[in-house]
């Protein structure tokens, strides 16, 4: 089986990113072939490419970059009785999903709801399955006021919706012209920048944090908005968010499955920044890498 792949052979920028043709071979025991429909880009795979996660992930190069995408089963391995040809799923790993055709462990697979397109389908592993982890960490529900650090991104856009269908309040921050598009979502917007915690004091008391931007600004606003009351959770743990008693995510099992059935539902969606096709992967890294995606990008094989 042909398939096109987007590969890196030593760590850089974007470009260093290359179209290829690969013969696929049949997929091993515990592996299932899917015909990929769409593959969401995530700030993973920017920082897997520069080579920024090598000591937590090394991988043997040239490497596919890509966490998740979905798809159609063309063929399953001899020991896999969970899915079938024909059948549509979706994807969630740490590399290898920027391919038109890919051989994927049967483990990191979850079933595609009917309703659900493919485009949506690629993005809710990551983003709405850490949202979703988060929101549950936190407890949050109705009598909760949220703050979302990061409230346009893919996970931060999650994280508005899920909270709102928890009943939550939420606090949202991101630059003036995202400002309208967290309104549509249920979110009241703040700007970041210098007086980050005043402006979001002036609307109330925050009771939860959900930070998925990180560095100094948004974990002091955190920390001087909870005060020592109330519970954060960080998508990008670091020495100041440990010092400062925020914990990083931790992933719930299943949560794939749950921000499925949410975007199903119709209580989960992303909007779609660019649609770009496979060959394009390398721009669409950098307009991930310049840190202001409006919900998701995602590439079309
Ligand atoms: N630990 C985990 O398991 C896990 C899982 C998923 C993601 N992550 C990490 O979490 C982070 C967020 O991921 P993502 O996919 O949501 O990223 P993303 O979609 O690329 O986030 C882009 C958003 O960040 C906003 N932003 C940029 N600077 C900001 C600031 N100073 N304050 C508030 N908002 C700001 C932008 O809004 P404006 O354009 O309005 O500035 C933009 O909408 C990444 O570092 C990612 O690697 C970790």
């Amino acid at each position: 089986m042909k398939s096109i792949s987007m590969s890196f052979d030593h760590f850089g920028g974007p470009d260093v990113l290359v179209a290829g043709e690969e013969d696929l071979p049949a997929p091993g025991d515990a592996e299932v072939q899917v015909k990929v429909r769409a593959i969401a880009v995530n700030p993973l795979d920017w920082k897997l490419v520069a080579g920024y996660l090598e000591s937590f992930f090394p991988l043997p190069l040239p490497a596919v970059p890509g966490c998740e995408a979905a798809g159609t089963v063309t063929a399953v391995g001899s020991g896999v009785s969970a899915f079938g040809v024909g059948d549509d799923v979706i994807w969630n790993g740490l590399a290898g999903g920027y391919r038109s055709v890919a051989n994927f462990p049967a483990g990191q697979l979850t079933s595609k709801p009917a309703g659900l397109d493919f485009e949506q389908a690629a993005c809710v592993a990551i983003a709405g399955g850490t949202a979703y982890s988060a929101l549950v960490q936190l407890g949050v529900g109705a009598g909760d006021t949220v703050l979302i650090h990061g409230a346009a991104g893919g996970v931060g856009s999650a994280s508005v919706q899920i909270a709102r269908n928890l009943g939550a309040r939420v606090i949202g921050t991101a630059s003036e012209p995202n400002h309208e598009y967290l309104r549509g979502l249920g979110a009241e917007p703040v700007a970041y920048g210098d007086g980050l915690a005043e402006r979001v004091r002036s609307l109330g008391s925050v009771t939860a944090v959900v930070d998925t931007v990180g560095g100094q600004e948004s974990t002091a606003a955190t920390v001087a908005l909870l005060g020592g009351h109330g519970t954060a959770v960080t998508t990008v743990p670091a020495e100041e968010s440990n010092a400062a008693g925020v914990a990083p995510v931790r992933q719930l099992d299943g949560r794939v499955a749950q921000a499925a059935r949410l975007a199903a539902e119709g209580r989960l969606r992303f909007h779609i920044h660019d649609r770009i096709p496979l060959t394009g992967a390398a721009r669409a890294l950098g307009i991930s890498r310049g840190g202001h995606v409006r919900g998701k990008i995602v590439l079309i094989p």
